[in-house]
Order: C-alpha cells, then sequence, then structure tokens
C-alpha cells in the first residue's frame, strides 16, 4: 500500500498548536506553520483503526497498560537496534519533557549542575533552571556544516555536573552520534559520575546513510549509567497521545526512578496511548519508510532550493527526522529583523535558532514534515521576501 503524503488536512480548529497557536506564538495568523515538531501527515492506518476500535467500545474507565504495549517495544528495538532489553527494564513516562524534569528532580539536588549542547532542544534548559539546578554548557562545534563535539571542553565541563541531558539524534542541530562518539561521552561521564539522561525522542527518524545506536548499547558502564528515553510520538505523528517511556538497564536507578514516579502517581498511562504505541510498532512500519522517504525529497527540494535561489542562506542538512536547521547569518540581519524577514515579509512561521541556546542566533528551525506544495510555497514566499532585502 501507498501512503499519501500530498494530501492536506486541515488542521485549523483542532486545538493544533502548530495551526491554532499562530497569533500567540508570530502575532499573526496568516503564516504557513513549520515550527512546533510534530508533522501534518495522516497517522498509519493501524493506529486509527486501533484508536476507532476502542473508542466504539463507549466506556473509557481506568486502565492499565495495553498486554501489547511491552513486547511491542521488546521487539521493535530489538529488530531495528539489535538492542535486548526485558520487560522488567521498560516503564511508561507520559512524556520526554516530563521525564526530563522528573530525572533532574530524582537524582539531582538543587544548585547541582547539568551540562546540556547547545543549540538543543529548548526544554533542556528551562526544565533545568525552572528546577533551581544549573544549566552547565558544551557548546557544539559547527565545522563545515556539521556539529560535532568540542571534548576538551566536554570533559572540562562534565567535573562540574552530576547529569548529562544526550539529545540524540540531536535537535536542532540533525547529528546521529556515531559509537566512537558516544562511548567517549559515556567514558568522560561514568569517570566524573555524571548520569546521562538519552533522549532518544528522534531515533527511528533517520535519514538516508545513516543508522542509530542507542546509548546504552555501547558498552556495559554506559548502559549501567544511562537512562533512555524513547516514544513513538514523533516518529508515528501521535504527540498528542502524551505516551513515552524509559528504558533502565541498572536496577539501582530503575528502582529509583520508578519509585519517584509511583508515589507521585506518574506511572499510569491516559487510555488509548499504549493501544496506540503498540498498534504503530506492530504494523506501522512501512508508513514509517515512506514518511522517511518522503521527508527526504522535502529536504532536497530545501536543499536545492537555497543553493539555486538564495546564495546567502544555507542550511544544515539533518542526518534524521523533519527538522532544518537554516543558517541565516548571511543575511547579515539582527535577530529582531531576522524574526521580522521571516514571519512578517515572508510569512512563514519557523523557531527560531536562538531559542535553542549558544550559537542558535542567526539560525532557523524548518520543519518539513507537511506535504511537499505546503513547502514549495514557504520556499517562494522566502524567496520572494529575499530578493526584495
Ligand atoms: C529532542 C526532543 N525531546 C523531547 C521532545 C518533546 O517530547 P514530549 O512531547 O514527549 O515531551 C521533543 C519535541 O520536539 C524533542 O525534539
Amino acid at each position: 500500500m501507498r501512503y499519501n503524503f500530498d494530501e492536506i488536512i486541515e488542521r485549523r480548529g483542532t486545538a493544533s498548536v502548530k495551526h491554532d497557536a499562530l497569533n500567540d506564538i508570530f502575532g499573526c495568523d496568516d503564516v504557513i506553520p513549520m515550527w512546533v515538531a510534530d508533522m501534518d501527515f495522516a497517522v498509519p492506518p493501524c493506529v486509527c483503526e486501533t484508536l476507532r476500535r476502542r473508542v466504539e467500545h463507549s466506556i473509557y474507565g481506568y486502565t492499565f497498560l495495553s498486554p501489547r504495549w511491552k513486547p511491542a517495544i521488546i521487539n521493535w528495538v530489538k529488530r531495528r537496534y539489535s538492542w535486548s532489553v526485558s520487560e522488567e527494564e521498560i516503564g511508561f513516562v507520559g512524556g520526554i519533557v516530563p521525564a526530563l524534569a522528573f530525572a533532574i528532580e530524582c537524582f539531582t539536588k538543587p544548585g547541582d549542575g547539568v551540562l546540556i549542547q547547545p543549540p538543543v532542544y529548548h526544554p533542556y534548559d528551562h526544565v533545568t533552571r525552572d528546577h533551581g539546578r544549573m544549566v552547565v554548557t558544551n557548546p557544539l562545534k559547527l565545522v563545515n556544516g556539521t556539529y560535532s563535539i568540542d571534548f576538551e571542553d566536554f570533559e572540562r565541563k562534565a567535573k562540574e555536573c552530576k547529569m548529562f541531558l544526550l539529545c540524540h539524534p540531536h535537535n536542532p542541530g540533525g547529528r546521529v552520534w556515531s559509537r566512537e562518539e558516544l562511548l567517549r561521552m559515556a567514558e568522560i561521564c561514568n569517570a566524573n559520575n555524571v548520569l546521562i539522561i538519552s533522549d532518544e525522542i528522534h531515533c527511528d527518524m533517520l535519514l538516508k546513510g545513516y543508522s542509530h545506536t542507542p546509548f546504552a548499547t555501547v558498552s556495559d558502564s554506559a548502559a549501567q549509567n544511562s537512562i533512555t528515553l524513547m516514544a513513538a510520538s514523533k516518529t508515528f505523528n501521535i504527540a498528542g497521545l502524551k505516551s513515552s517511556y524509559h528504558i533502565i538497564p541498572n536496577p539501582e536507578l530503575r528502582h529509583r526512578y520508578c519509585e519517584y514516579l509511583r508515589i507521585n502517581e506518574l506511572d499510569f498511562a491516559p487510555l488509548f496511548s499504549t493501544e496506540a504505541v503498540a498498534a504503530a510498532y506492530e504494523e506501522g512500519e512501512e508508513w514509517l519508510t515512506q514518511m522517511l522517504e518522503y521527508v527526504e525529497k522535502n529536504i532536497d527540494y530545501v536543499q536545492e532550493f537555497i543553493k539555486e535561489n538564495m546564495p546567502k542562506l544555507s542550511m544544515i542538512r539533518p542526518q534524521a527526522s523533519y527538522l532544518i536547521f537554516i543558517d541565516a547569518r548571511g543575511l547579515g540581519l539582527s535577530h529582531d529583523e531576522l524574526i521580522d524577514f521571516f514571519v512578517k515579509r515572508a510569512k512563514v512561521g519557523m523557531n527560531d535558532g536562538a531559542m535553542f541556546g549558544e550559537g542558535g542566533e542567526g539560525f532557523m528551525r524548518m520543519n518539513i514534515g507537511c506535504p511537499l506544495s505546503v513547502v514549495e510555497k514557504a520556499m517562494r514566499q522566502i524567496k520572494v521576501a529575499y530578493d526584495k532585502l
């Protein structure tokens, strides 16, 4: 079966953050929404069918995790990443950002250092600060259009920290960290008693030529000193179901984290969520393959378009996922002028790179998880504004 990713589905009026919060975020509602990270594609039919069946039952009382959920996760990570995990190592948590916050509360104290690698997914910074912990940064280096890690700085900074929030694959940098890089980070963290929280939410969406290595698989000590956070939410466009999971091989860490969740009653999954995840993992793989092929073509299109038409822009080609970090520093605009250029003149609503911290200034993050016709329209609008600069 071929899935139709060209279809335009009206999302306005569905309380969609991406489509219905435009006025609040951009001060107008006539921008093309290419910001918050969900996609404008219909989810795999197997997910809709599973949800429909459950909705039709007509009673939505207290529920356990779906019995299909853990086996589906075990098979998924085994098949895709050759990672063998047991049922007891897996637990439910209602969202990756909440899971990060819980880990910070559970394993660090106020004032402790938490290491992050900006420009990086912005909640890493504010969740850390909002919990009274200290953000310590190991800024990524941008070399020839690819982000890499400054390991000397990483080692120095790790000594000041109790926890490291690893974004793997990296958002917005688009990097898929290699086994060697992961191993080196693991060794430094282990030597300095820094617990690693590996956020692998984008790991199922690797693009051509890349493969994902779960952090915990690089060495036994990496497995014993980490918490891996995964989800089907980005992969299958079900972020609204608030469903994700942790994998914790170390029994002591697992006990502490699970006890934290249990005493706060945070380990109950909402009805629908684990059924949907199980269905997606069991039957959605072909949809995912086709979705990634489509996304790759959108990325090719943006890259070609920029190259041919807007030499003052360039893009960091993502190795995973549907977010493109566009380097707009060549326009020579101030931060406010840059926002004005994209929002008011081009009428394209993207995330401003500065929100991702050090090194993000002058960049814009474009979400191309939408029909190609929308991407084409956005690029045309940007070119018209560019030509008038
Ligand atoms: C790296 C990363 N982690 C976490 C999230 C959000 O996860 P959740 O919606 O499960 O809190 C996102 C969403 O964009 C993300 O890019």
